[in-house]
């Protein structure tokens, strides 16, 4: 008996302020016009002073739970992928675990920046495969307007805030196929937020705000993109036309234009979010695949790659038989 891990509900939150961009280029010197043309984002979300990423990731676990119809004690193990926890410990996870009113319950976090959400499914399909668990909550879920510079037109353009959240559940039905994660160390400088109260330089005051060099993220996630599809076809002795939908990390329109194409896929078949949300980060693939799931565009039975990249490098996909 082939034991799969099955999506059986998911949800998603996004915050009531949207922020355009001509908002933001009343304050930097962008436009519109420039914003639109290179990265495919009108607007984002911002959370509220209130919010937070736990508390985002309720809203949309508890979205989740209600598609699943199960009752939140019936969760084995909760997995949060955040760069921005509301404490560096506990972990988001845990502060989720106690807003869902939960106890016999494992929780934590996985930091894997853009990625962290493909990283967490990956785990989680292994701990429904050995047999350890039977019920996953994978959460994103990301407060990114509280670690971007807003007076840093080359960053504060792309980022917004969101959560996105996926059951799985142990069954003979299909489910998750595969799911490939990789990293690679040696790219720290061209992505990075530092951790202001954990200097690892006592002279270097860094700010706790985004930094990227993004032309040369950009190179490098359309080329590792490119890989990960091909190794995830591979993986499952699947074609190009075998995926029915695409769901990528939103960081810029013009990557997804090139995987897709790598992929001979139609933009029909590629769910978009960007345009209205941004980069939510770890959050962007699974708020991108809840609202798909939700309007109908993702069927049950049909082949779905997710895919992501970001800091590290961290890079994954996760292909799914829905
Ligand atoms: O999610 C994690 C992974 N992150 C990503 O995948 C992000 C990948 N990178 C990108 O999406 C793109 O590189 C950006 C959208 C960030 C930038 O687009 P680009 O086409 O790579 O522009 P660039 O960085 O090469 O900059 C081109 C010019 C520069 O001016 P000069 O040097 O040519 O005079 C920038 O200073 O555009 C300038 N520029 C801007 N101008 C107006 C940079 N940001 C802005 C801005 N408004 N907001």
């Amino acid at each position: 008996m082939i034991r799969y891990s099955r999506v059986i509900g998911t949800g998603g939150y996004l915050p009531a302020e949207v922020r355009t961009n001509d908002q933001i280029s009343q304050t930097v010197d962008t436009s519109d016009s420039w914003i639109y043309e290179r990265t495919g984002i009108k607007s984002r979300r911002i959370a509220g002073p209130d919010e937070s990423a736990a508390s985002m990731a309720e809203i949309a676990a508890r979205q989740a739970i209600d598609a699943a119809q199960i009752n939140p004690e019936e969760i084995d193990l909760i997995i949060v992928a955040t760069g921005t926890p509301d404490r560096i410990y506990p972990s988001t996870g845990c502060l989720l675990q106690q807003r869902l009113g939960i106890k016999n319950t494992v929780a934590f976090d996985v930091q894997a920046a853009c990625s962290g959400s493909i990283f967490a499914l990956s785990i989680a399909d292994q701990y429904i495969k050995s047999g350890a668990v039977r019920t996953v909550l994978v959460v994103g879920s990301e407060i990114c307007s509280r670690i971007v510079d807003w007076t840093d037109r080359s960053t504060c353009i792309l980022f917004g805030d969101g959560a996105g959240a996926i059951l799985l559940r142990a069954s003979e039905e299909t489910g998750v196929l595969s799911t490939h994660i990789h990293s690679d160390g040696e790219y720290e400088d061209l992505l990075y937020c530092p951790n202001p109260q954990v200097a690892i330089d006592a002279n270097k005051h860094e700010a706790g705000y985004i930094s990227m060099r993004g032309n040369e993220v950009f190179k490098v996630a359309v080329n590792t993109l490119g890989r990960i599809v091909d190794e995830t076809l591979e993986a499952n002795n699947m074609d190009k036309a075998d995926i029915d939908w695409l769901v990528p990390h939103q960081a810029n329109i013009r990557i997804i234009i090139a995987t897709a194409k790598k992929l001979k896929m139609s933009m029909d078949q590629v769910v978009v979010t960007l345009e209205n949300q941004g980069n939510t980060s770890s959050a962007s693939v699974l708020i991108a695949f809840n609202e798909a799931v939700r309007d109908g565009r993702i069927q049950r039975g049909q082949v779905v790659l997710l895919e992501a990249f970001g800091a590290g490098f961290t890079w994954g996909s996760a292909l799914i038989k829905y």
